[in-house]
């Protein structure tokens, strides 16, 4: 338990392997996320992120591999994993018809806390939701419910958090205080493992992991994901984008077209002949052409086209 790795890595785990009938859900996975670390989970729908966090912590039981949590061994400490982990399931699971505080009580009631009233009275503070600890959950936006998930899986103190898809359908402003509220903990030291489907939410993460059809497919910071594609992509400006788009597919050295408002990128990792093609399809008077920075999302974008490619090819 004492070992320099238990003592810096929050999760590690190796080559973890699961199957749901004859779907493999889970394949291979190895991935290290470090003490007081924000990582971040990507990935399309379906790919494996919901399992494999149910995985790391030992919720499920891997077919093959193996690994630990938080020093815990996955397969046969889950209890004592349990007891330090704070897990935010994908769906919303409190009751509507509780108050806030009475949610809040029955999760301490659950982890058997002492001082319950204590314990709650805080975390209605530290969350802002002491003003409203007597309404109904169910009356709740999104954004307070999130809230309030947060606080109740913070309850028993947890050196990590495994929050799935926390901030789904939650507007700009509430997750932006949900992530000034995850630095805070982070910088506190504790460790969050955190899905996501959003971009700007990708890049305030240390590191990040993409996977798609159960498979890691990149690892880092987001810096040494783009970097690691060694993709090239290019700005288009002006009328006709969407013309152009169609005209370009499928031609030398374009692997993928991005419209993003009114600018269109097209990445490939050929740059010469990228450039080339360009040059000779754009053409209209009004088109400007500029390289630019490959971003995060023209990248897993990328990833998932080539994931979508390779599994069709072996299917
Ligand atoms: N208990 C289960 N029994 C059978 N199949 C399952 C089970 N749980 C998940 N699956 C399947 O495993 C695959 C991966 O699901 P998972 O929920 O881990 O993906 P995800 O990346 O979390 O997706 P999303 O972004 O939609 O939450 C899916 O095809 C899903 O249908
Ligand atoms: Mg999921």
């Amino acid at each position: 338990m004492s070992t320099t790795a238990a003592r810096e890595l929050a999760i590690d785990v190796h080559g973890l392997n699961k199957h749901f009938g004859d779907k493999h859900v889970v394949a291979d996975l190895s991935m290290q996320v470090r003490r007081g670390e924000i990582f971040g989970f990507l990935g399309p729908n379906g790919s494996g992120k919901t399992t494999s966090i149910r995985l790391m912590c030992g919720l499920l039981t891997p077919d093959a591999g193996s690994g630990s949590c938080l020093g815990y061994d996955i397969r046969r400490e889950s209890e004592q994993i349990k007891r330090r982990v704070g897990y935010m399931t994908q769906k919303f699971s409190y009751w509507d018809d509780l108050t806030i505080r009475e949610n809040l009580d029955f999760v301490a009631r659950l982890y058997e806390m002492p001082e319950r009233r204590r314990v709650v009275d805080g975390a209605l503070e530290r969350l802002g939701l002491a003003a409203r600890a007597h309404q109904l959950t169910g009356a709740l936006s999104g954004g307070w419910k999130q809230r309030l998930a947060l606080a109740a899986c913070m309850l028993h103190k947890p050196e990590l958090l495994l929050l799935d898809e926390p901030t789904a359908g939650v507007d700009p402003t509430a997750r932006r205080d949900f992530w000034e509220e995850l630095h805070r903990l982070a910088a506190e030291g504790i460790s969050v493992l955190v899905s996501t489907h959003y971009m700007d939410e990708a890049e305030r993460c240390h590191k990040l992991a993409y996977i798609a059809y159960g498979k890691l497919l990149a690892q880092g910071t987001a810096e040494d994901v783009v970097r690691a594609q060694q993709l090239t992509t290019f700005a288009v400006r002006g009328e006709g984008l969407a013309e152009l788009t169609t005209a370009l597919r499928g031609q030398p050295g374009v692997e993928q077209t991005v419209a993003f408002g009114a600018v269109l990128h097209v990445t490939g990792r050929d740059a010469p002949l990228l450039e080339a093609t360009l040059k000779r399809f754009a053409t209209g008077d009004g088109l400007r052409i500029e390289r630019v920075d490959t971003s995060l999302e023209d990248v897993f974008i990328h990833l998932m086209n080539r994931a979508t490619d390779n599994y069709a090819a072996g299917a």
